[in-house]
């Protein structure tokens, strides 16, 4: 062979680090010859309850599957559009928010142009950026999170979109209503600006905001929203994005025209009025942070105040802590690499027993 079939893709493709997903169980089953009922994953940020009564219902009704899903989405648009006060032509739904970043990557960046991002932001940014040949500007982050008075100086005349995790992953910190907004007034208006709530639900009221309503004043906002969290719908993959009518139809363009299927739009469509279901999700979630922050004060570790349904631990030597967690059957999630956290390890927080499961066996793992 005289040419490596890879060398056939842009240099820029062929430089991309693959994400590093949480470990599936099976695959630490797999190679440990554990029991995958006794395996702990705390590592992928997902709901701890599952999936909703209701929603498992409207699965079981949608279970078909001959004919393509409705590729304009209608029912979960119209009941997105009542729920944010914005037409369904501002809605653009995404296999999981993941697909909707993609989507604003592939309609606004190529060779040439920029995106600012934060240190330690969400990993798909820097390579949703990357897989467009496009330029990434990393900011250094401010107490973990997104300083965004920097990041809007660092934007220069190639760039054209800025990400913003609120609340982070892997950091849970969180930039207030007020900053955004004072974010937003600085920033041209050439520049998207991707406002990812994925984990907007876990917020405790006073700091929620109505960003939706931001989009009327600044048409270069697109705000990205997962049903992957506090909807438990996270294996189903739909998310969506709030953005200016002439943002959505530009990022529709570029969309695959089936590109959520009919039993995740069902399952969503359920989910969205399962108004208690999330609000219990919510509840639940705000015990476990409180569990795990506690337990962490017992073993002596500093963390980082999270707003969201995980919390990131500095434990020394994550990978070799990772490692030993791992052979006790709890996966949580290491964040050096990409997310240059090496000394830290993200936990999701899980329902009570396996919280207190994984803090015995951190224990256990730090005192080895
Ligand atoms: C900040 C953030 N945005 C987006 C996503 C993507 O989630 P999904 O594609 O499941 O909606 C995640 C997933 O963990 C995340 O942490």
């Amino acid at each position: 062979m005289l040419i490596d079939p890879c060398e056939l893709s842009p240099s820029y493709v062929r430089s991309i680090a693959p994400y590093q997903p949480g470990k599936p169980i099976s695959e630490l089953a797999r190679e440990m010859g554990l029991d995958e009922a006794g395996i702990v994953k705390l590592a992928s940020n997902e709901n701890p309850r599952g999936i909703g009564q209701r929603t498992r219902a409207a699965i079981e009704a949608a279970i078909g599957g001959a004919r393509y899903p409705d590729g304009n989405g209608f029912e979960l648009k119209q009941a997105l559009s009542a729920r944010y006060g914005l037409d369904p032509s501002s809605i653009v739904l995404g296999n999981g928010s993941n697909d909707v970043l993609e989507l604003v990557a592939l309609a606004f960046l190529g060779p040439g142009r920029a995106a600012v991002l934060s240190e330690h932001a969400f990993a798909v940014y820097p390579l949703a950026t990357q897989a467009r040949g496009a330029r990434a500007i990393v900011v250094p982050a401010k107490n973990y999170g997104h300083d965004l008075e920097t990041m809007a100086k660092a934007i220069d005349d190639e760039t054209y979109v800025a990400w913003i995790a609120n609340p982070n992953n892997p950091t849970g910190t969180l930039a207030r209503p007020d900053e955004i907004e004072a974010f937003l007034r600085r920033v041209p208006e050439r520049v998207i600006v991707v406002l990812d709530e994925a984990y907007n639900e876990y917020l405790t009221p006073d700091l929620r905001a109505n960003s939706a309503k931001w989009i009327k004043r600044h048409p270069n906002l697109v705000i990205t929203r997962t049903f992957s969290k506090a909807y438990g719908l996270a294996g189903l993959r739909v998310g969506f994005a709030l953005a200016h009518s002439s943002v959505a139809d530009v990022m529709n363009r570029v969309r695959q025209p089936f590109n959520v299927n009919s039993i995740a739009l069902a399952a969503a469509r359920a989910a969205l009025d399962d108004m208690e279901f999330v609000a219990r999700s919510y509840a639940e979630n705000l015990q476990g942070l409180k569990q795990l922050e506690e337990g962490a004060r017992r073993l002596g570790l500093d963390f980082i105040p999270s707003h969201a349904n995980f919390l990131t631990l500095r434990v020394g030597k994550a990978s070799e802590i990772y490692k030993r967690l791992l052979r006790r059957s709890v996966i949580v999630r290491p964040v050096g690499g990409a997310y240059g956290l090496p000394e830290h390890l993200r936990v999701t927080i899980g329902t009570p027993q396996e919280n207190d499961k994984f803090l015995a066996a951190l224990a256990a793992s730090l005192k080895e």
